[in-house]
């Protein structure tokens, strides 16, 4: 078969590079330290590989590019702005929708029109923005991923799924009229990037049906998600990833949308709303002050032009297919190394189990910090940390939280690195490993009270 050919390399070719280097070890040591120890402190050109984040970090096409130059920038009523509504209307099935500038900026529109003050909001695990914007609009965040997801060596198709047991059991515990939506994250970022399946999403939809909740979408990476149902769920195989992204949508109300993810632009987002003109017309309302006329919100013209283009990129299977292929070869890379990671791996990001790596360095002293510090130093490389040191502290009592999960994150971004790149972040991992005993935890030198990790400094313990 021909077709194998199409599949063992990526689907576009390069027409612009940008430059990068790595710099001497002793030069990384250094800008590390100065940084104290916190990766967000690092200016992006002392970096070599940068596993940050897939948010805004993504290569745009020539057509994106293009789009760009057709920007109409009228105060109301901009082309692009009709373009994306088109695309809007056919890719997700939604009838209403406005621009955000980016993801944060729709959960803070449509959550204070969903959330009454000590309400809970069910999701299988948020996202720590969506958490951050739940509770300023005097919300609960909940969270009712299955219990697989926590196990990083335990494989399940579909680690991002709800327990629909638990998420019943809490409705019927706390009271429905305590529960203000239930708000499904596609794929979940948090539990490492991982897949809810259509049977799941259709499980909870009869869930909000039988008491009458409303179900909402955080759609970030939702064409990932569409590609791991295509690949893994009974009866999608001959499915096209625009009927799998319709029919997931089509169970739920509305969405909010982080598009510099795969909406493959720079910045970005959206609040859709299926078909209910009331809350669209509270969106409206919001959308003005918070962000902007409704027909560009927080966006330009140009903006929504690349936007309503990338969305139609995203979908494009063979695209799908390299961009899966590229976290999957880093994963197996790892894991025939023996390092231990979230398997199987997720959409965007593979994620190093950190606890099962360093056990000697307790949670308080945050192991996939360290390894995060270490990669660095290493090889330039990266990554962030998901664990007891982004979770925080008690709010009540003040004490260290700690995570199920202590991961660090190599999150690959769109169309940007080569399998090279994943070479380099592979080996830097496995020569780490040989001396991981001599890996020490960190402790504060500065720790602010609000999403402390972004600005934290942080020193080696003694
Ligand atoms: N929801 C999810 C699932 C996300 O992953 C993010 C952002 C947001 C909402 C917020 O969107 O950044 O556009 O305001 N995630 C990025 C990350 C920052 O690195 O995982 P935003």
């Amino acid at each position: 078969m021909s077709e194998i050919y199409a599949k063992m390399a990526e689907p576009f070719k390069i027409k612009m590079v940008e430059n990068i280097r790595l710099i001497p070890k002793e030069e990384r040591i250094k800008k590390i330290q100065e940084a104290g120890y916190n990766q967000f402190a690092l200016k992006s050109e002392d970096v070599f590989i940068d596993l940050l984040s897939d948010s805004g970090t993504g290569a745009m096409s020539d057509n994106q590019w293009s789009g760009l130059m057709l920007g109409d920038e009228a105060y109301a009523g901009s082309r692009n702005f009709y373009n994306l509504q088109d695309t809007v209307q056919e890719i997700i099935g939604y009838k209403y929708f406005v621009p955000t500038h980016q993801g944060r900026g729709a959960e803070n529109i449509l959550f204070p029109l969903l959330i009454k003050p000590g309400q809970y909001v069910l999701g299988n695990m948020h996202f720590d923005t969506t958490k951050a914007h739940i509770e300023l609009k005097g919300g609960r965040a909940a969270n009712f991923v299955i219990e697989e997801a926590y196990d990083t060596q335990k494989e399940h198709p579909f680690k991002g799924n709800f327990d629909l047991e638990k998420l019943e059991a809490f409705i019927n515990e706390k009271g429905v009229e305590n529960c203000a939506f239930i708000l499904i994250t596609v794929t979940c970022n948090s539990a490492g990037g991982q897949p809810v399946s259509i049977e799941n999403i259709k499980a909870v939809k009869n869930i909000a049906d039988k008491y009458g909740l409303r179900v909402f979408f955080d759609s970030a990476r939702f064409a990932e998600n569409a590609f791991f149902i295509k690949q893994r769920e009974e009866g999608y195989r001959d499915k096209s990833i625009k009927e799998i992204v319709r029919e997931m949508f089509s169970y739920g109300e509305g969405l909010t949308m982080s598009a510099k993810k795969d909406g493959i632009v720079n910045m970005g987002g959206m609040v859709a709303i299926k078909e209910d003109e009331a809350l669209f017309d509270g969106v409206r309302q919001m959308v003005i002050p918070m962000e902007g006329f409704p027909t560009y919100g927080g966006l330009t013209g140009r903006d929504m032009e690349a936007l309503a283009r990338g969305i139609r990129e995203a979908i494009e299977e063979p695209y799908l297919q390299t961009r899966i292929g590229q976290i999957e070869y880093l994963a197996k890379r790892l894991d025939d190394a023996g390092i231990p990671i979230q398997k199987p791996a997720g959409g965007h990001a593979v994620f190093v189990d950190a606890k099962k790596l360093l056990p000697h360095i307790p949670y308080y002293q945050f192991p996939a910090q360290a390894l995060c510090v270490e990669l660095y130093i290493e090889a330039g490389v990266r990554g962030v940390e998901v664990g007891s040191f982004l979770l925080g502290r008690d709010p009540d009592t003040g004490e260290q939280l700690e995570s199920p999960l202590e991961l660090l994150r190599l999150t690959i971004p769109r169309r940007v690195y080569t399998n090279n790149h994943m070479d380099v972040v592979a080996e830097a991992l496995i020569n780490i490993a040989k001396r991981k005993d001599e890996l020490k935890g960190y402790e504060f030198t500065y720790e602010p009270k609000v999403l402390r990790h972004f600005i934290a400094r942080l020193k080696p313990v003694e």
